[in-house]
């Protein structure tokens, strides 16, 4: 299967679904990841010679067309399956109908619990032993997709905020590279 990834930071996850990928017998391969942003995680795409562009908010006049420019850019890419991972962005309409049911997130919480973009401090506020990382498709809301997979992960005394998104994001990368290649290999729809 054909993956484009979108990121907006390092890229940890992305690096593991490319080293992933790597492997004989992987059944899905990198084939462009995109940004919103001049992201540091594009760098190990452009060292393989995997095709990365960026599509940012303000060179466009406003979020429709921000939001259709950058489906055209994955569509050039002809993914069976988009990855979101660490794309800090809600995507639109344009996106959203052109890979509907192929669009999937990492998530570091056990959604429904902490939807957002703080969802490791809000799990460390609400004082809760166990939180966890979630794939799940992209739909209209903000983190409110059907799930595909979920692992969870302690919270241990003392954490932090980047200790504890550290664990998660150790286990996020096993069940992304996971969740990828049971997508890729089933011929079922995930809706
Ligand atoms: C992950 O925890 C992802 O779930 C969250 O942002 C993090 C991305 O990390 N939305 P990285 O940029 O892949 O290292």
């Amino acid at each position: 299967a054909r993956v484009v990834v979108l990121l907006s930071g390092t890229g940890s996850l992305c690096a593991a679904l490319l080293e992933a990928a790597d492997e004989a017998g992987y059944p899905a391969a990198v084939v462009a990841v995109g940004s919103d942003r001049p992201a540091p995680g594009l760098e190990q795409a452009r060292r393989r010679g995997i095709p990365t562009f960026t599509c940012t908010l303000r060179d466009h006049p406003d979020r429709a067309a921000w939001d259709r420019a950058l489906a055209a850019e994955i569509a050039g890419h002809r993914p069976d399956l988009v990855v979101s991972a660490g794309f800090m962005r809600i995507v639109g309409p344009a996106v959203l109908d052109a890979f509907g049911g192929r669009l999937i997130n990492t998530h570091p919480a056990l959604l429904p619990a902490f939807p957002g973009a703080h969802a490791v401090r809000d799990a460390l506020a609400a004082g809760v032993e166990v939180t966890g990382s979630t794939v799940h498709l992209i739909d209209a809301g903000v983190d409110t997709g059907p799930v595909l997979a979920q692992r969870e992960v302690p919270v241990l005394p003392g954490d932090d905020e980047t200790q504890l998104h550290e664990r998660i994001k150790t286990v996020e990368r096993t069940l992304l590279v996971e969740t990828v290649a049971r997508l890729a290999t089933s011929e079922e729809d995930p809706r």
